[in-house]
């Protein structure tokens, strides 16, 4: 089975939703093996440690390069034979030597229909204030690859929400998470493994 590990910087809302479907034997293809956090107080810690799946803190240094700390961080994923990552809410960007040595094996959502309101600046709220002072009437959430462009990576998956009358970005930003990254993320997550187990099977 692939070994996957999850990347998170917060409250961890998606890394709970793949905890659940993997409970649920919907995620059959990967084992969820690590979960790797920006920050030691990311409550997404707690819940990895509810679950059982061990975590850990890899936190980029004042003053650290940029590519030492991919090393450090990439030193991790070896040690745990990490196969797949999955960055769920994680806010540091990924060095190169991460990005190149996890080529097409790096997942990330995003909770906007990109190529909409994403790119550098556009995080948490900001993605939802932006969509409404554009006056869009879907947004959504999409999954897709990372490569060295941020959120520009080929796309997985992607999952419309509605606009609604009264919509604030607080408001928005949940039923954005309940409709469609939820539900996304660990789909997305299955596909991704379902065909590298296949992949690997015909080599
Ligand atoms: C989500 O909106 C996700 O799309 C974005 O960061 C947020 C993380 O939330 N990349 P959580 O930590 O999973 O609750």
């Amino acid at each position: 089975m692939l070994r996957t590990a999850v990347l998170v910087s917060g409250g961890g809302t998606n890394l709970q939703a793949i905890l659940d479907a993997k409970a649920a034997g919907q995620i059959p293809h990967t084992e969820i093996s690590l979960v790797i956090a920006s920050n030691s107080t990311a409550y997404a810690l707690e819940r990895a440690k509810k679950a059982g799946v061990p975590g850990c803190v890899v936190q980029k240094e004042k003053g650290e390069t940029i590519e030492a700390y991919g090393e450090r961080l990439l030193n991790v994923l070896r040690e745990n034979q990490i196969d797949l990552c999955v960055l769920a809410g994680f806010l540091t960007i990924l060095p190169a030597n991460v990005i190149k040595a996890y080529d097409h094996r790096i997942l990330n959502i995003h909770p906007s229909l990109i190529p909409s309101f994403c790119g550098k600046g556009f995080y948490g709220l900001k993605v939802h204030e932006a969509a409404l002072n554009y006056g869009v009437k879907v947004t959504g959430a999409t999954v897709h690859f990372v490569n060295e462009i941020p959120d520009g990576g080929e796309i997985i998956a992607q999952k419309a929400v509605y606009i609604q009358d009264g919509d604030t970005p607080e408001i928005l930003q949940r039923r954005v998470m309940e409709e469609a990254e939820w539900k996304l993320l660990p789909a997305a997550l299955e596909q991704v493994a379902q065909k590298l187990t296949e992949e690997s099977l015909t080599k």
